[in-house]
């Protein structure tokens, strides 16, 4: 007799994606409410599969495994899941998680908000409901808060966005730039917690409140400028202001010896300004370019200095 193939119900999967973000400038005086720029890296697509399933285990570049056993470092992502399951009244104990992720995690360049949004983008196809934008803004904050302890929304923001963003008084809009921007970042090869960051500007501030709050004002400053040197079309400018903004950050106690190493090395090949971007204390540096052919050898210049890694990207004017 021959045997009777049943066949198995259909996978129920859902799929999203997002991509990964850099910030030019305002980051960690964003946190207390200044201004900030900063771009989609559109290159770096985060995408996810969840899948109903009755063991559900997590695929991705940090762990494999069940869920139960996940690490730490999962916590965010985790988060996400349970939050979207919540809102579209998904069952979170039976999905399975896969994430493929190009992003380098705890660099500054998005992974955690990006790997949230695409689960939260995911979790909404598996349920088949719609997705506000704010909806999502709103999921991906939960977990933005479990990686950076306090989160100013910047992230969440600019890992879904198309265009490079000015974000203000919590709002994002479509930065105006007058001329192409050209921007090197490079990785350090070390990671940052943007949590520890963040905790530790905060430490410092109820230690010497005027102290923090002034660099926080010379930060918010430095950002109206790039924004005016950006309308503008000033190259220059623009790169004195970054370089600026590098040294602000130092004094903020977010920078470490290599990131400071990189972005002098940036300086010295030539880059037109270079900081720290991102939470810092580890993670990636940006270096403002010429252009294309001087992105080349500011990016050379950078992995000769130890960089392990290096993108260039290029904003295209808005006028
Ligand atoms: C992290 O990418 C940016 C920070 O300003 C934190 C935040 O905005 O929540 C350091």
């Amino acid at each position: 007799t021959a045997a009777i193939s049943l066949p198995h119900p259909p996978l129920r999967t859902g799929t999203g994606t997002a991509h990964g973000k850099s910030i030019l400038i305002g980051e960690h005086s964003v946190v207390y409410g200044a201004p900030a720029i900063a771009f989609p890296l559109h290159d770096l697509e985060v995408r996810v599969t969840l899948t109903v399933s009755d063991k559900p285990v997590i695929k991705s570049a940090v762990y494999n495994g069940p869920v139960a056993t996940a690490p730490n470092r999962l916590r965010p992502p985790l988060t996400a899941l349970r939050e979207a399951a919540k809102w579209f009244e998904l069952d979170a104990s039976k999905i399975s998680l896969e994430i493929d992720s190009p992003i380098p995690v705890e660099r500054g360049l998005g992974s955690s908000a990006a790997v949230s949004t695409a689960i939260v983008r995911a979790a909404a196809a598996l349920s088949g409901k719609e997705l506000t934008e704010l909806e999502r803004f709103n999921l991906v904050q939960h977990a933005e808060r479990v990686a950076h302890g306090t989160s100013s929304g910047l992230d969440a923001h600019a890992v879904a966005a198309l265009t490079p963003l000015l974000f203000r008084a919590g709002v994002p809009k479509p930065l105006r730039t007058k001329t192409e921007v050209t921007v090197v970042i490079a990785d350090t090869g070390t990671p940052g917690k943007t949590s520890m960051a963040v905790g530790g500007v905060r430490a410092m501030r109820e230690n010497d409140t005027q102290l923090i709050d002034s660099l926080i004002a010379q930060l918010a400053e430095l950002t109206a400028a790039a924004e005016t040197a950006l309308g503008a079309g000033e190259l220059a400018e623009l790169g004195h202001v970054l370089s600026q903004a590098h040294r602000v950050l130092h004094e903020l106690g977010v920078t470490s010896g290599e990131l400071n190493r990189l972005v002098y090395a940036a300086e010295k090949a030539g880059a037109l300004g270079a900081k720290m971007t991102g939470g810092g204390l580890g993670g990636c540096v940006i270096a403002l370019a010429h252009d294309q052919a001087d992105a080349t050898r500011i990016a050379a210049a950078l992995a000769a200095a130890g960089a392990t890694h290096t993108w260039v990207s290029t904003l295209a004017a808005t006028e």
